[in-house]
């Protein structure tokens, strides 16, 4: 529910206004200053970094995105303009795994260098094709002048305009809608006025009565095996006793524990010189104690806009006198954090798990409950995964 005052009502510059969007199919309430313009909403409080800012005052079309189905320039709308509004951005455009004809003519034609204005182009195109008054019987020599609106600093007009005219040909009767419009759960930084950025010590973040996980493809799906010298009963006790298993995971902290076997917890990630720590609810979806199985199912956000869903799945079996550790987990991510790209977040998962596998090791053979493990060391983690990946590809 949004809180946006009727017209003409005063707001302080230091208040926050909740304003409810749906934002590529999903709806997500935030909580803006009055002033906060739509592309720093996206950016910062959904975490939806696609959209990007180049001159912030309405030149360089960068920031283009779709409110009510027409292109709009994001930094100039104000967020609480939006309310109720449907915003698509160029992460509803397509995903990875399914991308708009547009994207793939885009890379088809190499309609990119740096690839900054790429989204706004790509939005704009959509607008222009889906709306303009000649839709996709646009004339290639209009183009230059339709496509005006979004500036390249990489002067790559060339291939820009040949995919567009591509796109237009090859769909006479009208443009295909975006394509990742699956409603998924978005953390917008909701319900929250003053002027605190993030959930601190003092507020922690709102206990939701279930943990809801995106719709479409993971940002990255992470397989550890690990054998373990310890009995699988012994290895059990560990996954089965939530505080002993946060205490296993890398940077993890228990915070407190809600009902329905729900907990809320604190995380800390640190990946070279980016340091996040989010704060969230984990819920055991699952629990098996003959099968030896667990799922849980956990979201958090950072201050910074950055937001993590993951779906993850232990079971142990055993294996000789030892146990086999397998951990299946399923990552989203956006914001600061999805800029890893999912190789990397995935390589850094893996080591992540691998780590909590030893803490397990230790806590089942010592019947001592580990003490809250220290996040890893985020230079040593970064190399090691970058290290990894390199001798891959060279092998
Ligand atoms: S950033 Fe919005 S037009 Fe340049
Ligand atoms: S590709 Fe670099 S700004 Fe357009």
């Amino acid at each position: 529910m949004s809180s946006v005052p009727p017209p003409h009502a005063r707001v302080e510059a230091h208040e926050q206004v909740e304003v409810e969007l749906t934002v590529n199919g999903s709806t997500v309430t935030v909580a803006v200053p009055p002033r906060m313009h739509l592309a720093d909403a996206l950016r910062d409080r959904i975490g939806l970094t696609g959209t990007h800012l180049g001159c912030e005052h309405g030149v360089c079309g960068m920031c283009t995105v779709l409110v009510d189905g027409v292109a709009a320039r994001a930094c100039l709308v104000f967020t609480v303009q939006c309310d109720g509004a449907d915003i698509v951005t160029v992460e509803g455009l397509g995903s990875a795994d399914e991308q708009h004809p547009l994207q793939r003519a885009f890379a088809a034609h190499h309609a990119l260098q740096c690839g900054f204005c790429t989204p706004g182009m790509l939005m704009s195109s959509y607008d222009l094709l889906a709306n303009g008054p000649a839709g996709t019987s646009v004339a290639p020599a209009d183009l230059p002048t339709e496509m005006s609106g979004v500036i390249c600093r990489c002067t790559g007009y060339r291939g820009i305009l040949a995919a567009v005219a591509d796109v237009a040909d090859a769909y006479p009767e009208g443009l295909p809608e975006p394509r990742n419009r699956t409603p998924r759960t978005l953390l917008g930084r909701a319900g929250r006025t003053g002027s605190g950025a993030g959930p601190t010590d003092e507020e922690p973040v709102a206990a939701p009565a279930e943990v809801r996980l995106p719709a479409g493809a993971p940002t990255a799906a992470v397989e550890v095996r690990s054998r373990l010298s310890a009995p699988v009963e012994a290895v059990w006790r560990v996954l089965d006793d939530f505080d002993q298993l946060a205490r296993c995971l890398p940077g993890a902290s228990l915070v407190e524990v809600l009902p329905d076997d729900r907990y809320r917890g604190r995380a800390v990630v640190a990946l070279g010189p980016v340091k996040l720590s989010f704060d969230g609810i984990a819920q055991v979806v699952d629990r098996d104690a003959d099968e030896h199985r667990l799922r849980v199912l956990a979201h958090g956000a950072d201050s910074g806009g950055s937001a993590t869903q993951a779906d993850i799945r232990l079971a142990a079996s055993p294996d000789g006198e030892g146990t086999l550790l397998s951990a299946d987990a399923a990552l989203f991510l956006s914001g600061r954090i999805a800029q890893f790209g999912r190789a990397l977040a995935g390589d850094v998962s893996k080591r992540m798990f691998e780590r909590f596998a030893a803490s397990v090791e230790h806590a089942a053979n010592t019947g001592e409950a580990p003490q809250p493990a220290a996040a890893p060391n985020p230079i040593r983690l970064l190399f090691s995964a970058l290290l990894d990946r390199l001798r891959r590809n060279n092998a």
